[in-house]
């Protein structure tokens, strides 16, 4: 059970011996050199196109990742998470996201439970319930149909929906206001609550564990402003839970009828296509909503079926590794040009961060390398116009994933010309860089003299050489979302499997909110706080005087 240290193993130490003759090696070089680097370097799956030939590679290199990743173990592993196995070993949990978008005869049974039974048994309710809402079936209690929806959740139980929601709002039912509140900062659940009507309002109160601090405050307060407007025999038409902890539901008051479960085989972070979906089919239609659970399966037989060499999601993180641990990028960007992608950014911040910010292997061994790198980023492209400065000549280097659609859902030609030209501009920038001698070239042929240039011409010197990926669909489909989602669940578990942690636990949460607790009733009680240290007390102590 115990693995080797990453760094012992003979397919890491060969490549460090090979990162270490590739140091001088340029990008633009490399592309000189192979015609074919595009067409030996991209990959297409489920609809998805990836280009990774502007990463600082070679072949040898991508052979020397796919052997670490066959030392590593990454293809038993990858089927001991779809087979069921108690892969998650800190919670003995099985991981069984894929389950949820597998169609009904791939009939997988776990621990004598017929799990695709469960799963195609809760979908068929979604579609009985987002169907009668969307076609004002569905009435409040004054008899009026829904018009707004307010789903109250944080982490996975918000980004994914929120996220896609936004994605999807080309497919949104004109009627249909989708809302969501996670902060426990009452500014969110106020914004959330005005203007709107109770009549005409649902509430989903999503919580895997149904325990989680802020959704718990904010569905209180949900409920009494709905309780001061409406009867207490109207809850029941305005208020429905998705989680999996039935008792805690009831305690809630909401009908169990009325609630949409999920199993503790889903991770929060990889419940987008359990019942947590609700606001997407309520959105955008059941329909729809299996389209994205299909594109998410394609891309799932794709990974389990590909050899590692031509594998999409194996590809992206062995790219994604080799920046990480030979090159040391201590972040990646994710840059969508889409605005309709622009909480993609977000949510995989809590996939690949919640996932892979470990520092302890499966068997609790200090991993011996740098692990999950931070992810951020933000829409193209207005992210050039901002923080992309320090991409291109600041001092760190920071891989960027390019994601864009070829066609747009509009019909500005114009503004979708201008979008692609931008992507893909700036990763041939990024790639390319100008160097001091492009610079003086292009300052003298404006006629500037020598004494100007000089002065100028560092500041105008782009390093280039840095690595990006582009990923690109053919229109934002509920089908492409799907499958770019699973693409980076994928790439999550690939990585963490290489530095052997568990991807699927978040004991790095917990501390906090324990403080947080023991702080909280410092702040509502009467006692001055004294036993933290002089910072906490300050603040904690600012805090009840101004109240
Ligand atoms: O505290 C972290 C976390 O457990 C996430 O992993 C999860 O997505 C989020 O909180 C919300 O949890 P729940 O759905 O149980 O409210």
């Amino acid at each position: 059970m115990r693995q080797p240290s990453l760094t012992s193993t003979a397919s890491f130490q060969a490549l460090a011996a090979h990162a270490i003759d590739s140091t001088d090696w340029q990008m633009r070089d490399l592309f000189a050199a192979d015609p074919l680097r595009f067409k030996n370097m991209s990959v297409e799956a489920a609809g998805l196109f990836l280009d990774y030939s502007k990463n600082r590679l070679d072949r040898r290199t991508l052979e020397l990742l796919v052997e670490l990743a066959r030392e590593r173990g990454v293809e038993e592993r990858r089927e001991a998470m779809f087979r069921g196995e108690k892969i998650n070993l800190t919670e003995q949990r099985a991981v069984l996201h894929t389950a949820l978008r597998a169609p009904l005869d791939c009939a997988l049974v776990v621990d004598g439970q017929d799990v695709s039974a469960d799963v195609h048994a809760v979908l068929a309710r979604l579609r009985a319930f987002s169907d009668a809402v969307r076609s004002g079936a569905w009435l409040g209690y004054s008899g009026k149909p829904i018009t707004d929806i307010v789903n109250i959740g944080i982490g996975g139980s918000d980004l994914g929906p929120k996220m896609v929601c936004l994605a999807l709002r080309q497919y949104a039912h004109p009627r249909l206001n989708m809302r969501f509140v996670s902060n426990v900062d009452g500014h969110d659940i106020d914004a959330a609550l005005s203007g709107i009507d109770p009549e005409t309002t649902l509430f989903i109160v999503a919580s895997k564990t149904f325990t989680t601090g802020e959704t718990m405050q904010n569905a209180q307060t949900a409920r009494r402003w709905f309780l001061a407007r409406a009867r207490p025999d109207a809850l029941a038409r305005h208020f429905v839970a998705v989680s999996t902890n039935t008792a805690a539901i009831e305690a809630f008051g909401i009908d169990p009828a009325n609630m949409f479960p999920f199993w503790d085989w889903v991770g929060g972070r990889y419940s987008v296509w359990s019942a947590i979906g609700l606001p997407i089919a309520l959105s955008v239609g059941f329909g729809y909503f299996s389209d994205f659970l299909a594109g998410a399966h394609a891309m799932d037989l794709h990974f389990t079926a590909t050899p590692l060499e031509q594998n999409m999601p194996v590809l992206l993180a062995l790219t994604g590794f080799w920046n990480r641990q030979f090159l040391a990028c201590a972040s990646v960007s994710i840059a969508p040009y889409h605005q309709d992608l622009n909480r993609f950014p977000a949510y995989l911040q809590q996939l690949d961060m919640e996932s892979n910010g470990k520092r302890v292997t499966r068997t609790g061994q200090p991993v011996d390398t740098s692990t999950c790198p931070v992810i951020w980023g933000d829409c193209g492209t207005n992210g050039q116009h901002a923080f992309f400065q320090l991409l291109h000549q600041g001092t760190d280097v920071t891989p960027i994933d390019f994601i864009a659609c070829l066609r747009p859902a509009h019909e500005l030609e114009a503004h979708h010309a201008a979008l692609l030209a931008n992507c893909f501009a700036q990763s041939e920038a990024f790639m390319r860089g100008k160097n001091i001698d492009e610079v003086r070239a292009d300052l003298q042929a404006q006629g500037m003299g020598p004494a100007d240039i000089e002065r100028l011409a560092p500041h105008k010197t782009f390093p280039g050489n840095r690595p990006s990926n582009t990923i690109l669909m053919e229109y934002l489909t509920p089908y492409a979302l799907g499958a770019l989602v699973a693409l980076y669940e994928h790439k999550t578990f690939v990585q963490g499997v290489l530095w052997d942690v568990n991807s699927f636990d978040q004991w790095g949460v917990e501390l906090g909110k324990v403080l947080a607790k023991n702080i909280e009733a410092e702040l509502t009680g009467d006692a001055q706080p004294q036993r933290h240290d002089s910072s906490t007390n300050g603040l904690i102590a600012m805090a009840k005087a101004a109240v």
